[in-house]
């Protein structure tokens, strides 16, 4: 059945665009929406009514707009259901994954509720310098205007909720482009903030895809902030773009893990597994090298292969489904590609390495070689490989051979090797005894190198989505 849609949401009205496109599940293909497609005068529209909707919004008390966050949470457990099986099939996200980011985006719009109520700014102590006596000085921080989100297919409730939560909490006004694959999700997020009583034009949701649309949401001077997920190279045409805006850029990773030989194998292995392919590993921080200590790799990668064999691949909507269709016929061609790559230059296939329809059976790799493609890429595909090392710090040295650096995990009993390891990864976290896919969401969250610039985590992106003023007064005259 087709999901009825009421077009681009601008200035609090429903508009239909003069070109459409079909969306399709990624699954079988079949027609799910016929979908606005936004122009440039359209986005041009959405900045313009984002830019004036702030005067109303930069005034709006917290309280006020923690209420407005609040209803949205609200609501959204009243739908969480339907909100899921959207998700489930514009994402070709298994059922049950599905329905556990609409928890986490609920609780994430929990946490933007609670945040617009703790924006705090510090005095200081003027006389702590010769001239600053008789002086008061304090900071509070200030929205800073029209945030633009720009938001990935993988989590289309979740990641955007890390935007237009904490925008929304601090008072900024947001343009809202979701992914091409993706938009029921962004398009029902916006029919909750309506409802919830955010005023016209602090959330405009415009749909479609192209360049020229890219570029008026970026160039636009009346934006004063980008917020980005996604690809490594895009992030840096933006980055570039911006000038002396600020930019949020969560992009890429090949996320490794370390297994040191003091762990219970049996007791990871699972852990590991939904690591390499929860949503058919199209997630930024999935586990994509898996390091294990030379003496107890013959026997990891058994039993990964073993559990691996386990996963019930299908439909979507099969409340049974581990792993479901990859998002694009293009992706499944690339990761396809990049396995045949490996092959021919020695490694070997544990398990998987070929397709079913729209879906990329979970592969393991075994002899992969650093400049493979499947290790120094980015795979975003259910594509995993394992790697003996014999010292902790060899297996520093190969995590760390990488132009990313987002999460690392290490599994160890050993606190002075936590400690060593945490303190020599490149990474924007590293997570000891848990797969670097552990995420929950009021933790920062970003990466060094080409993984990105700036943090989520909802506390921490209301910082990056406000300026720190700072008022001095000279308390006698
Ligand atoms: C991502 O893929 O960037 C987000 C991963 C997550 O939130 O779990």
């Amino acid at each position: 059945m087709e999901v009825e849609t009421k077009g681009i949401f601008v200035n609090g009205k429903w508009k239909v665009t003069e070109r459409t496109y079909v969306l399709r599940a990624p699954y079988d293909g079949k027609v799910l929406a016929h979908i606005s497609k936004a122009d440039v005068e359209d986005v041009q529209e959405a900045i313009g009514g984002a830019h004036r909707a702030f005067q109303t919004m930069r005034k709006m008390p917290a309280h006020q707009r923690s209420d407005i966050l609040s209803k949205v949470v609200e609501q959204l457990k009243e739908r969480r259901e339907e909100a899921a099986q959207l998700l489930s099939l514009e994402a070709g996200k298994p059922i049950r994954t599905a329905r556990a980011e609409i928890g986490r985006t609920i609780t994430t719009y929990q946490f933007a509720a609670e945040e617009a109520k703790r924006i705090y700014g510090e005095t200081i102590p003027m006389d702590a310098a010769p001239g600053g006596e008789g002086r008061l000085g304090f900071t509070w921080r200030e929205p800073l205007g029209t945030v633009v989100a720009i938001c990935p297919f993988n989590f289309p409730f979740n990641l955007v909720s890390h935007k237009v939560g904490p925008a929304i909490a601090a008072g900024n006004t947001v343009v809202l482009k979701p992914a091409e694959q993706t938009p029921l999700s962004a398009l029902l997020i916006a029919e909750l903030f309506q409802k919830a009583g955010l005023p016209d034009g602090a959330l405009q949701v415009v749909t479609g895809s192209g360049r020229e649309i890219g570029d008026v949401l970026v160039e636009d001077e009346r934006v004063k902030k980008i917020t980005f997920t996604g690809s490594s190279e895009v992030g840096k045409q933006i980055k570039a773009k911006a000038g002396l805006r600020r930019v949020t850029l969560e992009l890429g990773s090949n996320s490794g893990l370390i297994v040191e030989p003091d762990v219970p194998i049996e007791a990871i292995i699972p852990r590991c597994v939904e690591g390499a392919f929860a949503f058919a590993g199209q997630v930024c921080i999935s586990l994509q090298r898996i390091y294990v200590h030379a003496s107890i790799y013959s026997e990891f990668a058994e039993r990964f292969i073993a559990q691996t064999g386990q996963l019930r691949v299908g439909d979507p909507t099969d409340e049974q489904t581990d792993i479901s269709a990859m998002i694009h016929e293009r992706e499944m061609e690339r990761i396809d590609s990049w396995v045949q790559e490996a092959v021919a230059a020695g490694a070997r296939i544990g398990c998987g390495g070929r397709r079913e329809n729209s879906i990329y059976l979970p592969t393991v790799l075994l002899d992969v070689k650093p400049d493979m493609s499947v290790s120094c890429k980015e795979v975003f595909a259910p594509v995993v490989s394992i790697v003996p090392y014999s010292s902790l710090d060899e297996a520093i040295e190969m995590v760390n051979d990488s132009v990313y650096g987002l999460n690392v995990g290490i599994y160890t009993k050993d606190l002075e090797k936590a400690f060593h390891a945490a303190r020599e990864i490149q990474a924007g976290g590293v997570i000891v005894n848990d797969i670097p896919t552990f995420r929950v969401d009021h933790m920062p969250y970003g990466g060094v190198k080409e993984s990105g610039y700036g943090r989520e985590g909802v506390k921490y992106a209301v910082q990056e989505m406000t300026d720190l003023k700072f008022v001095s007064i000279k308390t006698q005259l």
